[in-house]
This record gives structure tokens, C-alpha cells and sequence, in this order.
């Protein structure tokens, strides 16, 4: 990847211009509409924009030596194991008989079965072609088909392992910029869902996103669709727009939406009695949490996108809550969820049509700042990760204003 060729579309317009008397968002929706009307943009600057366009479409990259989320923990059992493509690796999950999770690569090296064809016994993993077996950290312990006296050093046939740990119910794992096991800094740790303490979610979704993990991160932090895609009675029903004032501080690896109360609070809200403040926290790569609360009841919503392949995400979302009797109507609560998280997949499954055509696409004022924000953290931190130098966050303390 060439970061040069990264270039967040707001910055990347200024730098086109390189005219400071304008304010960086007009002159973003200048190009925009010049480019839409291929009007009063020289030839040049035109053709220039448009090159750089396609050359920044095909720069998809993902983050490396940072936690991603990997799946909830709930639907790994003791003695299972699943295969996942995580950032297009293949990587197998398993769970040991006392619990503990662990990945290796999802590949034999012998003659490369993927592992997870093969048989877990709760304890190794044994290859289904000839039998070789490899233990939780990846290491060959037994090739079956070697004779006395044909000695080998099985220290040369190890699968890849990756750093996992389960917090609060949910699996991470740790992708690293190379085959070995580099540890996480101690500053980059997984971010912890406020209140709950250890406890694990009381519900979860997820579903699967046909687009790469920008636009599914972009659209978790857009705070401008809801009226439009999250359409319905248990929501907000034909909605009124309404000027909301939002005060954002940098935080670690990202940014977090102050606490306020809600202004234009959606229906469903109203089952945690009062009107509820609330606190969302971005977290690179690709975390959100949102705290909600009332005086006397607490929700919080972690959702993380996980890419899988250049062109599928899966976005997660779990829910946690301090009131015994929302898990009692957790039946009505569940499909609510669901519905909501395919509202968002399904916009992006028509965005999809669209950025079939390869269109330059815009970020505009206040409303995409965040989504700015998002291009920004993504770029520094690839930046000092290669350069090996500390991560500057480049996010300053802003209030946004926005209608919706
Ligand atoms: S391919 Fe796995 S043991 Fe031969
Ligand atoms: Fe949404």
C-alpha cells in the first residue's frame, strides 16, 4: 500500500486548490458539484481529479497491529472450533475443554487443508488429510505417518498463531503486520464497554455488510441517515428534523461524542422512562460505544465492524443493560435490533450499485466531519505504525451542528 495515494477526500481537495481563503468544506462542495456538472473546473485541475479519484478507489487498506473484533463469544463452545476469513486470512477459532479461546492459521503446513476440516478434540487440532496435530499455540506435536528412527525437528512445521482475548463476552484478535506474534503496545488495548465491569452482553447481532470496512464505518458514525433509513414506528416515524448541537472531544484512538441528553429521543427510548443521556466513544478500527442512561437505568451498545475480505464486513452489535426487566422482553427487544442493523445493511447493499461506477464521493460540513475524522485516525495511524513513531491523534476538541 502507498499511503501517499490515502488521501482523506476533504484534505485531498484543499491540496488540489491550495487556495486558504476558502473554507475547506465549500471548496470540497465546489468540486463536488463541478464534478457532477463538469462545470467551471479547468481541464486540467478536471482531469487531475478524476485520475486521483480512481487511484484512491483502489487504495482500500486495512489497519494492521491493532485488535479487531473477532466474534461473540457465545457461539464458541468448549471443544469447538469455526473458521472465519478475518482481513482476507484465513484463521481458524477454537475453544479448549477449560475454556480458554485461541487462533492459528486456518492452514495445514503440510499440504495446506485448512485445519478446521480436520477433527478438535477439545485439547489439538488434527489435520483431516494425514493426521498431523497441532496444539493451542500452534505447535506440531505428532506427524503419524513417521517411523522409529525418522527423526524430525517439528519445530520447523508451526502454524501462525494470533493473540485473542475474550473481554466482556466478546473475542478479539489481534492482527499483526507480519507472520509472528508481535504483542500489542501497551497503550493500543481493547476497549472496555463502561459500567458493566466483566459482565457479558445480554444480547448480540450481526450481520453480514457486501462493502468494504470504510463504508460500514462511515455509515456507523453518520449521524445524518436516521431519519431517513431507520424509518419506523418504534423509532422515529416520519420525522421532523431537528438542529442538534453536539460538543466532541479526541480520546484515544478516536473520539468521543460528550455526554448530553438527547434531544430528538426515538421511541423505543422511551421504555428506559425519562429522557436519557447519552456518550458515544469511537475507537479505532472500527468500535463504537454508546452509553445510554437514565437516573435509574444504564444501556450500552458496542457495535465493531470486522473486515473479512476487501468487499464483505460483518458488523457487530451487543447490547448491555442493568434493567431485569428489559431481559424479560429481551423476545420483542431482539427483532427490534435486528431490524435496525438490517436498515443499515441494506443501505449500503444500494450504495453498492452506485459505487459500481467508481463516483467520487463527498464529505460535507459538520454532518461528515466524523466520517473525516474517521479517513484522518485511519491514515495517522497506518502513518505511525510505519514509521514506528507514537500515534498523534489528529482529532481537536470541536462542537458539530447538524439537522436530523
Ligand atoms: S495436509 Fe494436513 S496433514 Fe497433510
Ligand atoms: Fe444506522
Amino acid at each position: 500500500m502507498n499511503l501517499d495515494n490515502f488521501i482523506d477526500p476533504e484534505k485531498w481537495a484543499f491540496q488540489q486548490w491550495g487556495d486558504t481563503t476558502v473554507d475547506r468544506c465549500d471548496k470540497l462542495e465546489y468540486i463536488g458539484k463541478s464534478l457532477l456538472k463538469m462545470v467551471e473546473v479547468p481541464t486540467t485541475a478536471f482531469d487531475q481529479l478524476q485520475k486521483r479519484a480512481t487511484v484512491t478507489e483502489n487504495k482500500n487498506f486495512f489497519l494492521r497491529n491493532i485488535w479487531y473484533y473477532a466474534l461473540p463469544g457465545s457461539r464458541l463452545k468448549p471443544g469447538a472450533m469455526i473458521a472465519k476469513t478475518l482481513l482476507a486470512e484465513p484463521v481458524l477459532l477454537a475453544r479448549s475443554i477449560s475454556g480458554k479461546v485461541f487462533a492459528l492459521r486456518d492452514i495445514c503446513p503440510h499440504r495446506a487443508v485448512p485445519l478446521t476440516c480436520g477433527r478438535f478434540d477439545g485439547h489439538e487440532i488434527e489435520c483431516g488429510y494425514h493426521g498431523w496435530r497441532f496444539d493451542h499455540t500452534g505447535r506440531c506435536t505428532a506427524i503419524p505417518s513417521l517411523v522409529e528412527g525418522q527423526d524430525l525437528d517439528f519445530s520447523r512445521f508451526c502454524v501462525k498463531q494470533y493473540l485473542v482475548r475474550e473481554v466482556q463476552g466478546n473475542i478479539w484478535i489481534y492482527m499483526a503486520a507480519d507472520d509472528k506474534v508481535v504483542p500489542p503496545s501497551p497503550e493500543m488495548d481493547i476497549p472496555e464497554i463502561p459500567y458493566f465491569g466483566s459482565q457479558s452482553y445480554k444480547l448480540v447481532q450481526t450481520a453480514l455488510f457486501p462493502c468494504f470496512i470504510d463504508h460500514a464505518v462511515v455509515g456507523l458514525m453518520d449521524p445524518t441517515h436516521s431519519p431517513y433509513v431507520h424509518r419506523a414506528w418504534w423509532w422515529r416515524e416520519n420525522p421532523k428534523l431537528v438542529e442538534e448541537v453536539k460538543p466532541f472531544d479526541p480520546s484515544p484512538y478516536g473520539f468521543t461524542m460528550r455526554r448530553h441528553q438527547i434531544v430528538n429521543v426515538p421511541r423505543v427510548y422511551g421504555i428506559l422512562g425519562g429522557v436519557p443521556e447519552t456518550e458515544i466513544v469511537f475507537h479505532l478500527p472500527s468500535i463504537r460505544i454508546e452509553r445510554l442512561s437514565t437516573e435509574r437505568y444504564t444501556v450500552c451498545n458496542l457495535t465493531a465492524v470486522t473486515p473479512l475480505t476487501e468487499t464483505e464486513t460483518e458488523v457487530t452489535t451487543t447490547l448491555y443493560w442493568d434493567a431485569p426487566w428489559l431481559t424479560a422482553i429481551k423476545p420483542i427487544i431482539q427483532p427490534l435490533a435486528r431490524a435496525f442493523l438490517n436498515q443499515d445493511r441494506d443501505v449500503v447493499v444500494k450504495q453498492q450499485l452506485g459505487l459500481k461506477h467508481n463516483p467520487t464521493l463527498l464529505l460535507i460540513k459538520d454532518a461528515d466531519t466524523q466520517a473525516r475524522w474517521y479517513y484522518q485516525l485511519k491514515a495517522e495511524f497506518a502513518r505511525a505504525t510505519a514509521e514506528g513513531r507514537p500515534f498523534v491523534n489528529p482529532v481537536k476538541e470541536t462542537v458539530l451542528r447538524w439537522q436530523c
